[in-house]
């Protein structure tokens, strides 16, 4: 009786499929991205930040159209009304603390999922639009990251926002103009407020959604990379699918159904215990409210941000007429931007870090530590001994980009294996 019933419900279903996939490629885009997409069998550890940082992006657009709900955004309510949210909205110092801890969380997966690009060479051909894509996003996750800093109207929200637009003021001759055209005013006030809101909640999240996206459709017309970076797509079986290949669905969406839940166990832990993250996820200057007349005692961004605050400060002498302001300007744009074009710069024979030599390795293990470095300087008062060593990361930093056509093509490599290892 109960199978008769069971059978009766799968064929319902059938039936609604088969009604749908006439009118929607319903089945069709499920099988091609999730069924039949054949992804290596060999990910290990690093390839959960991609599923993680997707987790991270529902959760901030989630917890972010919330806190939207009872949010003002103007120079005498914003302050107000995030008080409002921590203390009156029902659960909304959850609300609030899921968003703040979760731009520190999404900067995290981010970061740890760029670095596996950097082991693996997953930025080389055929995935070099892939990692643009990507850069794009990260671009674009730096500004969502400083437009909502700005939001609470906080007394490091108003005096860190001044101290990056200013920025624009070292650009010769538009500098002045521009910063004004950012601000929409002479000084920070409620119209930059308005707009920063605006680009918070609408505008750069829509263009965030279309870049992952676009990622993901980028990363399923290529294929994974692995931690061998040997392409699994060319050892196909005579069923044309890759022999080191395995559907995407059940296997990875169950294997990677593990790492969510113990990332947002070690969510949960940080929310409610160390909401602030000691001072590094919510500064302490930052729970008084916008002074113009208080200067910070010390005005620095949030930690995601140091390592390239850092690089900015970095730069103290003036050249070819230009004052240093300009060139710690340049050399930030250009840290930021600079692996945009690694796919051009590594010309190695082979693509995972397992295969390359020593000079590859010594540099990326110097690159990693020069922006730790670098994320703790811009973190602290500048100070000489500070600005010497941050000069120096920053010419590791520069160093790993710039010498890679010589150090790839120059060192010893390991031959690649036929097969993924596992
Ligand atoms: C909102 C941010 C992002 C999301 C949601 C996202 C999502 C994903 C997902 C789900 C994957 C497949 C799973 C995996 O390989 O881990 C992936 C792969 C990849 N992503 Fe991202 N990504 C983001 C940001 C970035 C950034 C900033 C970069 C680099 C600049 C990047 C570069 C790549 C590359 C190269 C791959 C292929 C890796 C491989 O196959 O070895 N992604 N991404």
């Amino acid at each position: 009786m109960q199978r008769q019933s069971e059978s009766k419900g799968v064929q319902m279903w059938f039936d609604f499929m088969g009604w749908v996939d006439e009118r929607f490629p319903a089945t069709e885009t499920f099988e091609y991205h999730m069924s039949k997409y054949y992804a290596p069998k060999n990910f290990n550890f690093w390839y959960f930040f991609g599923v993680l940082s997707i987790v991270v992006l529902v959760l901030q657009l989630l917890t972010g159209i919330w806190l939207t709900m009872n949010y003002v955004p103007s120079e005498a309510g914003a302050f107000a009304s995030v008080e409002y949210i921590m203390r009156d909205v029902s659960y909304g110092w959850l609300l609030r603390y899921m968003h703040s801890t979760g731009a520190s969380f999404f900067f995290i997966v981010v970061y740890l999922h760029m670095f596996r690009g950097l082991m693996y060479g997953s930025y080389r051909k055929p995935r070099e639009l892939l990692w643009i894509i990507g850069m794009a996003i990260f671009i674009a996750l730096m500004a969502e990251g400083f437009f909502g800093y700005v939001l609470p109207w906080g007394n490091m929200s108003l005096w860190a926002a001044q101290v990056i637009v200013s920025l624009a003021g070292a650009i010769p001759y538009i500098g002045p103009d521009l910063m004004e055209w950012v601000r929409g005013d002479f000084l920070m006030s409620e119209i930059t407020l308005n707009r920063f809101f605006a680009l918070h909640v609408i505008a750069v999240p829509l263009v965030l959604v279309i870049l992952v996206f676009v990622h993901l459709v980028a990363l399923h017309h290529v294929g994974s990379n692995n931690p061998d970076g040997i392409e699994i797509k060319k050892n196909k079986g005579p069923d044309g699918i890759p022999v080191d290949g395995i559907a995407f669905h059940p296997y990875y969406t169950v294997h990677d159904l593990h790492a969510i839940v113990v990332f947002l166990f070690l969510f949960c832990v940080v929310v409610f215990y160390f909401p602030d993250g000691g001072g590094y996820f919510l500064e302490k200057p930052n729970f008084e409210m916008a002074n113009p007349l208080k200067t910070p005692e010390l005005i620095v961004p949030v930690w995601y941000y140091t390592p390239f605050y850092a690089m900015l400060r970095a730069a103290t002498y003036p050249l070819f007429g230009m004052d240093a302001k300009f060139w710690g300007l340049v050399v930030m744009a250009g840290a930021i931007v600079l692996p945009a074009v690694l796919p051009w710069l590594d010309r190695s024979p082979v693509k995972s870090i397992r295969y390359k030599g020593m000079i590859s390795k010594v540099m990326l293990g110097l690159f990693v530590v020069s922006f730790v470095i670098l994320g703790y300087l811009g973190s602290i008062h500048p100070s000489k001994n500070a600005t010497l060593l941050a000069q120096i990361c920053t010419v590791v930093y520069f160093a790993y980009f710039v010498l890679m056509p010589w150090y790839t093509r120059a060192e010893k490599t390991k031959p690649e294996p036929e097969r993924v290892t596992t």
